[in-house]
């Protein structure tokens, strides 16, 4: 396979991410990251990543364009860069925007995609949806997202609901840490022992789920002795309904993500 050239558009929190990420691939010939600000990145350049503030002349230069703006800046990327993306490979990062809306916009072979924000560290869980790519652009789709952690091809329906559970989940996930630090400190641990231990558990949790197949329920009944200490820590929990807690936010941040897209879009319109 040649080497290809990337464009990310848009190098903020994510974008940014994505480019140290993408320029240590082999496949990888160049990326060029850009934003109006371009001196915010100028880091990047220590990583090996061209920075711009040119949008249309790294749209040219790139075989692959990810879209890393706000998605209510979408409309305006896009119509500067229209003629450069024509056919070319687009993935964008926007909640809520759909494949149909930013075809409405461009004549480019559009991935919509949902990662999240462990691609700072090589592990995000990126779900994508795409309806008219070969096989053999789809396998680049899904070393451009490997090389951010794991990812996963979905119908487009499912999109919201991804955005809901994995796209705002490191912020859930945060919430939960944090707590497990706060009880740590009430029982007297230090904060710094608090944080290790608190971490270290979730991943090596989510790490067990995932290597074992094992189901959570299961997991959950390992530690349990009965009459031990688990099983009280578990009572309090049940008692405190965390769980329904846990899924209405899935359920508010999902829900949210399609009044989003519907305001997005007819605010943005077709060019
Ligand atoms: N953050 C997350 O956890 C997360 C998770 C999943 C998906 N996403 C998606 O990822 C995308 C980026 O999110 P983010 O959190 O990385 O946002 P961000 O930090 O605000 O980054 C967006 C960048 O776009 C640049 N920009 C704005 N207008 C531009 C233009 N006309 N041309 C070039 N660059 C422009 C801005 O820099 P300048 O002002 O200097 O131009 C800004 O740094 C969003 O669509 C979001 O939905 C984010």
């Amino acid at each position: 396979m040649n080497k290809i050239n990337i464009a990310v558009i848009g190098a903020g929190t994510v974008g940014s991410a994505i480019a140290k990420a993408l320029v240590k691939e082999e496949f990888v010939n160049k990326v060029i990251a850009t934003r109006r600000r371009a001196e915010k990145i100028k880091w990047l350049e220590e990583h090996g990543v061209e920075i711009s503030s040119d949008n249309v002349k790294a749209a040219k230069d790139a075989d692959v364009i990810i879209l890393a703006v706000k998605p209510n800046k979408i409309r305006e990327v896009l119509e500067g860069i229209k003629e450069e993306i024509r056919g070319k490979l687009t993935i964008s990062l926007a909640a809520g925007l759909s494949l149909k809306f930013l075809k409405s916009l461009a004549e480019a072979k559009f991935v919509r995609a949902m990662p999240n924000i462990a691609i700072l560290v090589g592990e995000s869980f990126t779900a994508y949806a795409t309806n008219d790519l070969s096989e053999e652009e789809i396998a680049l789709v899904e070393r451009i997202f490997g090389a951010m952690g794991k990812c996963l091809r979905i119908e487009e329906e499912y999109m919201d609901a991804i955005t809901g559970l994995s796209g705002s989940g490191p912020a859930y996930a945060s919430v939960f840490l944090e707590s497990m630090i706060y009880g740590g400190l009430k029982v007297g641990l230090p904060r710094d022992i608090a944080l290790l231990a608190a971490a270290q558990t979730l991943l090596g949790t989510a790490k067990l789920l995932l290597e074992t197949n094992l189901h959570p329920a299961q997991i959950r009944d390992m530690v349990i002795t009965p009459g031990g200490t688990t099983i009280d820590g578990i009572f309090e929990l049940e008692d405190s309904r965390v769980r329904t807690a846990i899924m209405k936010a899935v359920d508010a941040a999902t829900k949210k993500s399609k009044i989003l897209s519907l305001e997005i879009e007819a605010k943005q319109g077709k060019i």
